[in-house]
Order: C-alpha cells, then structure tokens, then sequence
C-alpha cells in the first residue's frame, strides 16, 4: 500500500512541498553573513506552518561552513560566515505526509569559483538520475544494472577532483533516493522498479570536510499514472545562477 501512493496522498506531499517550497523561498532572501543558522530555521518553519503545516517533517539542517559537511547535522546554531556555503535540509508536514527538500546557498549571495563546480557536479548528476528514469525499469538499489544511485556515483566521480587530485566519488557518502509519505523515510519496498505512484527524492551530495564544503541538492519528485516523472519541487531555483538571483532580491 506505501509503495504506491494514491491521487490524495500525492495531492498531501504536494501540499507539504508547495508550502516547503515556500520556506525555502524565504530562507533564500533571509541567508546573509552573521546571520544565525537557528534564525532561518525558525523562519522556515514560520513560513510553513502558516501555509498549514503542523510540524516539521523532520529535524531541519541549516549548516553552514564545516557544518554543511556532516550529514545529519541539527544543531542549527552558528552563525553563517561571509564565504561559507549553507546547507538546508528542511520541509514541513502536512496532513501526516512529509516532504523533504534541500539547497545549498553561498553566504555572501555569490558562488565561489569552487563552491560553483562542485555545486554543477552535483546538480548534474542529479540531472544524470532524471534523465536515466524510466518508469518499471528504474530502481533504487545500489548496485543494479538499473540503479539510479549508481548513475550519479558515477558522474560524481567522472567530474572534478579533491584537493589532492583524487576524484570526488568518495565523498558521496550517503544514498541517492528514498521513498517518502507518511514518513520521511517511508517504508516501502525498495527491491521493485519505480512505477506510477512511487514518490521519492534524488538527493546527491558531495562533503569535502578538508575544505568545509557540502553540497546538497535535493528534489521531491513521483511518477505520474502514465509513468511521466514529475518534480513536485520544479518551482525552486535549481542552478547556480538561479540560486544566486533568488538571494539577490531582483524580480
Ligand atoms: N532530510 C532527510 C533526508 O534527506 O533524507
Ligand atoms: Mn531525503
Ligand atoms: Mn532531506
């Protein structure tokens, strides 16, 4: 019954997503130098929960320099730096279904030159996954012919380099993909192919803690009853460039 999520739980996880999109919209404008990571949490979960949604989907990540480089950080409690980048993991939830949607900001409104290529990697492997899907074919194991994990590892680790000339695949530390309905991360089964109904996230990351830089890019997306993927968080900025006119303020 989780596996495949009917026409009102999808309508459900686009209302958390639409609202989330909506904080993160916010969270956009407010990210500046000296600024602290709680205050836009708490800003977010503002944006959401007047929109409708009774609590945070889960512990939201607002992690900025270092922080944007452990994985399940929550303390939300520094203040962001001229120069870091920030990582936001954070979604409401709405009528018992969850969303879950990350992006990465740099502090300042601008990209480094370095921070800017790990953040294309990132964005195009996940561009990679999308474009691989196919619908009762495509699946979300690790090691399958017809992995889409396996896909944005290999981009990641095909593009760019750490600071010692090695690539970048092994600071992909996490999976690409989960499910997600009434849970976060939902119970479903993950050994059968995605097909109409399935919802899920295609979230790739690369955490280089030698040089306090995380990038994640993370989508909410589902397959359509006739197997069209549709993501659902199409409304947020995705590029470099997007990103950085949504901080600047400028219609
Ligand atoms: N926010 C939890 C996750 O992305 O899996
Ligand atoms: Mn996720
Ligand atoms: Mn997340």
């Amino acid at each position: 019954l989780r596996t495949h999520k009917d026409a009102g739980e999808i309508e459900r996880i686009r209302r958390a997503t639409d609202y989330s999109v909506a904080a993160h919209l916010a969270a956009m404008k407010a990210v500046k130098p000296d600024v602290n990571e709680r205050e836009i949490s708490a800003l977010m979960q503002y944006e959401w929960g007047k929109r409708g949604c009774e609590r945070p989907a889960y512990a939201p990540i607002v992690g900025s320099g270092f922080n944007s480089t452990v994985l399940h950080y929550s303390d939300d409690s520094n203040p962001i730096k001229d120069g870091d980048v920030v990582v936001i993991d954070a979604a409401g939830e709405y009528a018992m279904y969850a969303s879950d949607i990350t992006r990465t900001l740099p502090a300042s409104g601008k990209f480094t030159a370095r921070q800017r290529e790990i953040y294309d990697i990132v964005l195009g492997a996940q561009q990679a996954a999308v474009a691989a899907f196919r619908s009762g074919k495509s699946n979300l194991k690790r090691d399958d012919p017809d992995s889409l994990y396996k896909v944005a590892f290999e981009y990641i680790n095909t593009h760019g380099k750490d600071k010692h000339g090695e690539p970048l695949g092994k600071y992909f530390i996490h999976g690409l993909s989960h499910y997600v309905g009434l849970n976060v991360h939902d119970d479903n089964d993950y050994t059968v192919p995605l097909g109409p109904g399935s919802v899920f996230t295609i979230e790739p990351g690369i955490y280089i803690p030698e040089e306090s830089l995380g990038v994640r890019i993370e989508d909410i997306l589902y397959v359509d009853k006739d197997g069209k993927l549709v993501n659902l968080t199409a409304g947020l900025p995705h590029t470099a460039d997007e990103v950085e006119h949504a901080m600047s303020g400028k219609p």
